[in-house]
């Protein structure tokens, strides 16, 4: 393990104002994605709309890292390996590593994450195929009686296990706790399963000697559940989700990338830049996000070629404003 390797690409994934784009949907979640613009998904499709998202001209000015799928790793862009083609752009590659998530035994509404099984090798293949970073996303339902600790704990120990094999590979692994926004759930509750969950992801973490210098967090914002009949303001948000991570994340990890979560694009860019104008946060603030980067350029794209400019348009043009001002 190289701990200053380590380190210096954790520095990089949010270096500057920039951040980390989400383009690792997997199989199916690429289909529901394509369905909405009316395609049907195929690995040829896929790479068309990806390649078009990741040849937009001056996006290494925002996008320091992409998140790849599996199929997408092994794809090529102007017959270079997508990780030489996106190097070669100054833009860091990363893999999703998680086989995602299943309903967890014996507990109701509840998620765990897989993919620990052969997780070694197939790490130690994608180094090869040059990726710098790794994500592995756990979910964590909110309910009635859920979440669980048991639930917490079982995607925290397992976060820690992926996030140790990464090391010992020389892969910042991003450490993915998602505490879902989908529920009819108050800021508060999500306040308190969020600062639970983060508490146990690091307990596991120290547990299993993770360096915190060599990572990345990837967090959901303290925000309503979507159908709560009272949303907080993005000022709120801000300052509660600022205040939850006060509390539980260490200041040694480098920096915490929010993913968007089903937030509209303006909603997440908005949130993000309130984030950032509270001062004192020792870790750097960014995003890691999918949807809230991808939605506009989707729709304008809508999978002809005469549009590829005019959606690598909307794609930047959005890029630029999520990694606008930056108060640190
Ligand atoms: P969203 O920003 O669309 O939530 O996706 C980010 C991500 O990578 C979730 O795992």
């Amino acid at each position: 393990m190289d701990i200053n390797l380590l380190k210096q690409t954790a520095q990089a994934m949010v270096v500057g104002k920039k951040g980390i784009l989400a383009a690792d949907e997997s199989t199916k979640t690429i289909q529901k994605r394509l369905e909405k613009i009316g395609l049907e998904s195929n690995p040829q499709i896929n790479l068309a709309y990806r390649q078009m998202l990741f040849t937009t001209p001056g996006i290494e000015e925002y996008i320091s890292g992409v998140i790849l799928f599996d199929e997408t790793i092994r794809q090529e862009i102007d017959g270079k390996s997508m990780s030489e083609y996106l190097s070669s752009r100054g833009i860091l590659p990363g893999i999703k590593v998680d086989k995602g998530a299943v309903d967890m035994e014996g507990h109701p509404g509840e998620k765990i994450t897989e993919g620990l099984e052969g997780l070694d090798g197939r790490m130690k293949e994608y180094e090869k195929k040059g990726a710098k970073f790794a994500k592995w996303r756990a979910v964590i339902t909110i309910g009635q009686g859920i979440p669980t600790d048991d639930c917490i704990a079982e995607n925290a120990k397992r976060l820690a296990e992926y996030a140790y094999i990464c090391q010992q590979n020389n892969i910042v692994p991003i450490v993915e706790p998602e505490v879902l926004m989908d529920a009819d759930n108050t800021l508060e509750v999500c306040r308190e399963v969020t600062s639970r969950t983060l508490k146990a992801v690091f307990e596991k973490l120290k547990e299993k000697g993770v360096v915190l210098e060599g990572i990345i967090l990837k967090p959901n914002m303290v925000i309503s559940g979507k159908n709560c009949p009272v949303q907080a303001s993005g000022e709120e948000v801000a300052q509660v989700t600022v205040e939850t991570l006060k509390d539980t994340v260490p200041a040694e990890v480098p920096g915490i990338v929010f993913l968007s979560g089903g937030q509209s694009p303006d909603q997440a860019t908005e949130n993000l830049a309130l984030i950032n104008q509270i001062p004192g946060s020792p870790w750097k603030l960014s995003f890691s996000y999918g949807r809230a980067l991808q939605d506009e350029a989707l729709t304008v794209w809508s999978g002809k070629e005469e549009n590829v400019e005019a959606a690598q348009k909307a794609f930047i043009e959005r890029a630029k404003k999520v990694s606008s001002p930056r108060a640190s």
